[in-house]
């Protein structure tokens, strides 16, 4: 089966605006559904600092991320 894969952007303006939090969030989710969600970091999506946190889901950039959205648009797709 295709795993979803989520990837955090940590680069500094991201990880200052919160994509810490989404990184401790998502481990839970991530022991629960290992074998459905595929988890990465990565530096910087195509320079949308301004709108950081920003997540990339399958390939789509989602903009200023908070765990509870993260979380709700992952359960919906898994
Ligand atoms: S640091 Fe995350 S998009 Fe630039």
């Amino acid at each position: 089966m295709k795993r979803l894969t989520v990837e955090v952007c940590i680069g500094t303006p991201c990880y200052l605006m919160g994509a810490r939090e989404l990184i401790d969030d998502m481990s839970e989710l991530q022991n629960k559904y290992e074998d459905k969600i595929k988890f990465k970091t990565l530096h910087c999506i195509e320079e949308r600092c301004e709108k950081a946190p920003i997540v990339k889901i399958d390939g789509e950039i989602y903009e200023e991320m908070t765990p509870d959205k993260l979380r709700e648009i992952i359960l919906k797709r898994i």
